[in-house]
Parts: structure tokens; sequence; C-alpha cells
């Protein structure tokens, strides 16, 4: 059989056209836009009055809106609300949504801010979110000042007998009581009382010195209600089903083996921001905890936050433009990205980066892996049609509230698109 020159180049020619086919299909579209009309309203304030370095914003009227949906809720179920102080880490923050959601309840998780909060809140009720060790407790009576009792507004969170023995003898040299709030595990299995046995050796603990220790409630964190599990394995309303039969074998427990420690002002707390909404489909626990939902970070797109709205973003400048990609090293042979990909065809260098958040505004900016991460000045490329120049910001959705509110000085509070108040965070 002879060779076919045509047959040959015909297929050759197929390939090449299948070939280039493909390429441009799999090759990346246009993902640049400019900003919407809301980033641009932003922008133009930060740099009329911004620092011109990278902040963190909180969007006031966003916030109003989110704090709502968390009241409606709460009046709903005829709960209280109990606000997650670690997760809104600014005492400016906890005091205007305490306002507006008019709770007084907060949930602290660590010493300093615990100290402050006794200071800055001095008619709140706190509860810690997780049992600290003895001595933190210790420090925490050292440096407390003010008219805050802690005999009666504060609920130290204990999971095992041993420490609440170490907690009865703080209090025996004290001179003082404490109040006590165990810590269930619902299922979260983070650690907690996850049998009977358990919660009656720290009831007992706890009955058997009345002068120093006063059952004050239980505490029961159930994140993965809400927080997707695939449906195969349960579905939301089975996990919280689930959450509430344990929840209820413990109060139960309680009222009939130690009806002298049950009373109806009981603190039964529960939830979470992926969680609260769920609650509303019980009545054993007397109050959910929410901090995150105020600020919806790019984490807790749940559906059970469907009608919460983004409220926190990370803005900073742009330093510096310098065209098309160029990685060190491949210098003039980096054209292939930008010739490859149009959103590699501007490369902006920013104030900061590295954060644990995404890119919001303008739509189609990337951090480049390949160039590296750097918090310095990081390299973010996109399309032309991204529009940016130099000066102006890009904003960024953190990925969640806790650490990220804390690494940029005072949170600017923003309305209408102007910033209206400078909040302090903690430190
Ligand atoms: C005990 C406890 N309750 C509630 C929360 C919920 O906090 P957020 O609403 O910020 O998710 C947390 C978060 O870690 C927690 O540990």
């Amino acid at each position: 059989m002879g060779f076919n020159r045509r047959g040959f180049l015909k297929a050759a020619l197929g390939s090449g056209v299948v070939l280039a086919g493909v390429g441009a299909w799999l090759r990346p579209q246009d993902q640049g836009e400019p900003y919407s009309e809301y980033f641009s309203q932003l922008n133009r304030e930060l740099k009329a009055n911004g620092p011109m370095r990278p902040v963190m914003l909180v969007d006031l009227d966003r916030v109003d809106h989110n704090i709502d949906v968390v009241k409606a809720s709460v009046r709903r179920s005829g709960k209280q609300l109990r606000l997650v102080e670690k997760s809104l880490p600014s005492p400016g923050l906890l005091d205007y949504i305490g306002q507006r959601a008019e709770t007084g309840r907060l949930m602290s998780f660590h010493q300093p801010f615990l100290n402050h909060d006794a200071v800055q809140f001095p008619k709140a009720d706190i509860l810690l979110g997780k049992p600290l060790p003895v001595r933190s407790a210790e420090l925490f009576y050292q440096l407390h000042k003010g008219p805050f009792d802690p005999s009666r507004q504060l609920q130290w969170l204990l999971d095992t007998p041993e420490r609440l023995e170490q907690y009865r003898a703080l209090a025996q040299g004290l001179g003082t009581r404490l109040r006590v709030n165990i810590e269930l595990d619902v299922g979260l299995h983070r650690g907690g009382v996850a049998d009977e046995a358990a919660l009656e050796a720290m009831l007992k603990v706890i009955r058997a010195h009345p002068a120093q220790l006063e059952f004050a409630g239980f505490m029961g964190y159930d994140p993965f209600v809400g927080m997707g599990v695939p449906e195969l394995l349960a579905t939301p309303h089975t996990l919280l089903a689930r959450v509430m039969a344990i929840y209820n074998a413990r109060v139960d427990f309680l009222r009939v083996r130690y009806p002298d420690l049950w009373h109806p002002n009981l603190t039964l707390n529960t939830a979470g921001s992926p969680s609260y909404r769920l609650h509303e489909q019980e009545n054993l626990s007397t109050e959910v905890s929410v901090g995150t939902a105020m600020l919806k970070p790019s984490h807790y797109d749940l559906p059970s936050l469907s009608e919460h709205v983004p409220a926190a973003f990370i803005a900073t400048p742009v330093l510096k433009r310098t065209g098309a990609v160029n990685i060190p090293a491949l210098d003039d042979k980096s054209r292939i990205f930008s010739w490859w990909d149009v959103n590699q065809r501007a490369t902006f260098f920013i104030y900061g980066g590295n954060w644990m958040a995404d890119f919001e505004s303008p739509p189609g900016l990337k951090s480049n892996n390949l160039y590296g991460r750097s918090s310095n000045q990081e390299m973010v490329n996109g399309s032309e049609a991204v529009g940016l120049g130099l000066e102006d910001q890009v904003f960024l959705r953190p990925t969640q509230t806790e650490s990220v509110l804390l690494q940029f000085g005072d949170l600017l509070a923003v309305r209408a698109g102007r910033i209206v108040e400078h909040w302090p965070v903690y430190n």
C-alpha cells in the first residue's frame, strides 16, 4: 500500500482544526469587569478620606440587615441572643450590634478579652465559650476591676470533673462562688460531657459544694447542623434531631436526678452562626449564640444563612501596575501566560496581601501562585477590563472574621458609602 499524501494532509489538517477548536474551548474567557456602583463609591470614599493602606471595612447598612434577620429569628423562636465576641472582636462593633439587637449577652473565649469586656460592658451577662485553664480564670480575678460582678454575671464553661475541682479550689481560695455552665458534646466531638456518667460526676461535685459552685446551665454547640454535610449522610433536619435528642437527655437527667439544681432560669445555650436558624424548630434551648453571621465572610455562604449579606471587606490600594504578567527567570518567556490567558494581561501590586480572603471587586482578579504570595506587596492579575488604576482599591472578602478582623488596626465603619466610625479592635 503506497503512502497516501492527500489522505495524510487531510487527517493532519482535520486534527489541527480539532486541536485549535479544543484549544479555543479551553482558553480562559475574560473574567474581568469594572467595579459595581457599590464598590465604585467605596473606592472614591477611600481615595478621598481613607488612610491608603489595607483597611477592614464594616458596612453598617448591611450589618443592620443581618442584625434584623437574627432578631426576627430569635423573636419567632422565643429565645435570647448571645453575641460571640471573638467573631466580632471590636468593642465598638459589639456595642453597636448589641444595641440594635437588644442583647447584653456575650460569649467570650479569651481571658484578656474577658477582662476588657467586664470593664467595657459592666452590665453584660457573659458565658465562656470554651473551658479555660484554671490559671487563666485566676488571672481574670486578679486583673478584674469595676462594677461587673462575676458571681452574678459570669458563667465559666467547664468540661470535666477534674477541671471543675480546680475551679472549686480557686473559688475557695478567692472566697467567692463561681457559676458553672457544663459543656455538652451534642455531636461535635470537641470534648465536653459525652455521657451520663461524666455528667453525674460533675453535678455531684456542684451539689456537694454550694458555697463555691453554682450550676448555671448547659452549652451544646452544633455548627455541623448547618455546615452543609452531604445530604446523603444526613439532612440538617436529621442532624438537629440528633443534637436535640442528646441535649434533651442531659436536661432530663438533671431534672430527674438533680432537681435541686434545676430551675427555669438556667442558661441552655446552643448554636452558632451556621445552625441558629434551625433552632427555630425546637423549644428546649433558651438562647442561641451568633457572631460571624453578622458579617458573613465567604466560608459562611451556607443555605442556612441565605438571608444574610456580606458586610465586611478588606480594601487595599494598588501601588503599581506593570502590564502583562512577568515571572522572574522566565522573563520574556512569561509572555506565553498572557498570550494564553487574557486574565494575565494586567498585573497589579497591592499594598499588603496574602490574607485569609477572596478577591471580591473588581471581578476577575487572582493572586499568582507561580510568582508567589506576599504579605508586603502581593502580585494580583486580571484582564484590562477590570479597569484598575494606580491607587484604586482592590476589595476582598475575608473567609472568616475572628483572626482577620484583628489584622488592620481600627475597623472603618461605613454607611451609605461614607466612613462614619473608626472602631479599635481587641489587642
Ligand atoms: C461554643 C461556641 N458557640 C458558638 C460559636 C459560634 O460563633 P459564630 O456565630 O461566630 O460562628 C462558636 C464558634 O466558634 C463556639 O465555639
